[in-house]
């Protein structure tokens, strides 16, 4: 059954732990992601950004989709569907569609002007059920066309959202969408912990989890982050295992080129990638 994922994470920030937030781009995506989640006995969460929901054909699709896969599949585990980085306009369309968790990214707006919609989105997904993310500072980088200057969130600022009666806060924390370039300074603990100090029990998410080294993302879950994102690197691995399988051939022996066969490495793949993150993050058996 489809959740919001606010207990879920204010059980990871009180056991310590994130859940994974696994963005999806079809089928094969969503099925790797939720029999692996299902194998681990971990939450899960399924992002979708608006670009993907418009690749899928739109949200409602991709609610459907995820709702009936859920229920064939036979998962037990709580999972919640979530639109990452949404417009305003976005997160009125995914509430309709049946989705169970927003984010709503007003962060490219004058501190006045994130506050004032984000409320107004608050009391929009709180009346009907939905868990809502926002966002202070920014995500440096580019994902599906929304951009980021990377800049490190300001804690007045993070409080005065925070306070808005949002479920969970992105703040920006020198993270980056993507691979992160071989000069990356790294995570900004000092910001993190100031931050956390401002909003007090509610619970961070690091967005860019992609490349983001083990021992960073452990300091970054004790210092208060409950949820971590990540994207580009189940791309990668399934581009990595499909390339591999070409590659070798293997299209082209016998019914290799049947999508089932085609794709079936690149979604094995994706299954250990969201293992490996789930382990990392110690979300397993929790559910
Ligand atoms: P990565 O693509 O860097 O993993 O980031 C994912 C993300 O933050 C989704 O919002």
């Amino acid at each position: 059954m489809l959740v919001k994922a606010t207990e879920m994470l204010t059980a990871a920030l009180e056991g310590k732990y994130a859940v994974g937030q696994f963005n999806i781009n079809n089928l094969e995506w969503t099925k790797s992601v939720l029999l692996m989640a299902q194998e681990l006995k971990s939450p899960v969460i399924l992002g979708v950004s608006e670009g993907a929901g418009k690749y899928m054909t739109g949200f409602t699709v991709v609610a459907d989709m995820v709702k009936a896969m859920d229920k064939a599949l036979g998962i037990t585990v709580p999972v919640a569907l979530h639109l990452d980085h949404g417009s305003y306009d976005g997160c009125v369309k995914c509430k309709e569609a049946g989705f169970t968790s927003i984010m709503f990214d007003g962060s490219h707006f004058p501190l006045d002007e994130n506050i004032a919609k984000t409320k107004e989105l608050v009391a929009l997904a709180h009346a009907n059920g939905l868990s809502i993310e926002a966002e202070v500072g920014s995500i440096g980088g580019e994902e599906d066309g929304v951009v980021g200057l990377g800049e490190v969130a300001d804690p007045e600022e993070c409080k005065k959202i925070a306070d808005l009666g949002i479920d969970f806060l992105a703040a920006g924390i020198g993270n980056i969408h993507g691979v992160y370039p071989a000069n990356w300074p790294g995570l900004r603990f000092d910001a993190l912990a100031a931050i956390k100090e401002k909003v007090g029990n509610m619970p961070l998410v690091l967005h860019g989890g992609t490349g983001i080294p083990a021992e960073m993302v452990k300091k970054a879950i004790s210092l208060g982050v409950s949820k971590v994102n990540v994207n580009t690197e189940c791309q990668l691995s399934f581009a990595a295992a499909t390339r591999k399988y070409i590659e070798e051939g293997k299209d082209q022996k016998g019914k290799g080129f049947d999508p089932r066969k085609l794709l079936a490495p690149g979604a094995e793949a994706i299954k250990q990638t969201v293992k490996e993150k789930i382990e990392l993050f110690g979300s397993a058996n929790r559910a």
